[in-house]
């Protein structure tokens, strides 16, 4: 059953984090949706603009759809991620989506006021909701790259006058966290006093962490040693996770950790089997073992288990 955003915010806020998940495939909806009613959690199916654009933004929508019907049990919420401006107005037309990200982080504090503005104003028309994003996370994402040292920490004054300004319902903030596989050189922590500052400010506002995923040391040494070259690679502790959530991080966003069981799934299988070439077999093992990640993320965010709750408070 597809619900809004806010429905699943008004319900984990403060007590735990809904993992919101990217998908590109039908394997990864396969296994998404399997590892969220293993787990019994509510979750957030997002769609970057390349993952529209990689088949046809039609076809991402079809097997949200089909998978909503073969998991009828599935409480989930449909999400744009990194959304410019016209994306946006895309995914508000077509009906399907609860709610949308734009992402004017990288223009300059005015800018990105006017612009999520705008687009708060025509989804609240349709009764969609809109994460709005302040501060700059590392890495990479899209076609924009943030070097190194260029990140810029969310300053809690500002989010509090740019939420005000704009009307957006969820805030992304940059917290210390970066997207893709290399996050930190060396151990380093979520900048908990940040957080701690927007929530006295904000109190009861949802609030959004990218660049979550966790970068599992043992599943980048399966890659390597299946033939990979992923060197360096570091994520966020997953111990980090909850404590999170209950400074306000209602959303949390994770695609890399996924891409890693994908890619060590493949590895293994073509090093062990090279003389397979169908696609099916190793197609299957990923949807179990990306269903055991999302089961198992889900634990770690607080949000397995919390299915019937949600459901009785939605009274369905
Ligand atoms: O933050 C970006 C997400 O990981 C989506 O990545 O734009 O390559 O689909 P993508
Ligand atoms: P990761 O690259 O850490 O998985 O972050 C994903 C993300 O923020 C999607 O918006
Ligand atoms: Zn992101």
């Amino acid at each position: 059953m597809i619900v809004t955003t806010a429905q699943l915010f008004k319900h984990a806020y403060g007590k735990y984090a809904v993992g919101a998940y990217n998908i590109n495939n039908a394997e990864q909806a396969m296994g998404l949706f399997k590892g969220a009613i293993d787990s019994k959690a509510p979750f957030i199916i997002q769609i970057s603009k390349g993952a529209r654009s990689y088949t046809d933004k039609r076809m991402l929508e079809a097997i949200i759809r089909s998978a909503g019907e073969i998991f009828p049990e599935a409480i989930f919420a449909v999400h744009l991620d990194h959304g410019d401006e016209q994306t946006c107005y895309d995914c508000i037309d077509s009906g399907f989506f609860s709610s949308v990200m734009i992402d004017a982080s990288h223009d300059p504090f005015e800018k990105n006021v006017e612009i999520t503005k705008r687009v708060v104003d025509k989804a609240h028309a349709k009764g969609i909701s809109v994460e709005a994003e302040l501060g700059m996370l590392g890495g990479v994402e899209e076609d924009i790259k943030v070097e190194d040292g260029h990140a810029t920490l969310t300053n809690p004054v500002e989010a509090q006058e740019f939420i005000k300004l704009t009307g957006c319902d969820s805030l992304a903030c940059a917290i210390g966290t970066s997207h893709g596989a290399f996050k930190f050189k060396g151990k380093q922590s979520l900048h908990f006093d940040v957080l701690q500052k927007i929530k006295d400010l904000v109190p009861g506002f949802p609030l959004v962490m990218h660049g979550s995923s966790s970068v599992p040391q043992d599943e980048v040494a399966r890659i390597n040693a299946a033939g990979g070259t992923i060197a360096g690679s570091m994520g966020v502790d997953v111990n980090e996770y909850l404590p999170a959530a209950k400074l306000g991080v209602t959303k949390i966003n994770i695609d890399t950790d996924g891409r890693l069981v994908w890619t060590r799934v493949h590895r293994e299988f073509f090093r062990d089997k090279p003389s397979e070439f169908d696609f099916r077999p190793p197609g299957k093992i990923f949807i179990v073992e990306y269903a055991k990640f999302i089961a198992s993320r889900n634990v770690l965010l607080g949000s397995a288990g919390q299915l019937d709750s949600l459901r009785a408070s939605l009274g369905k």
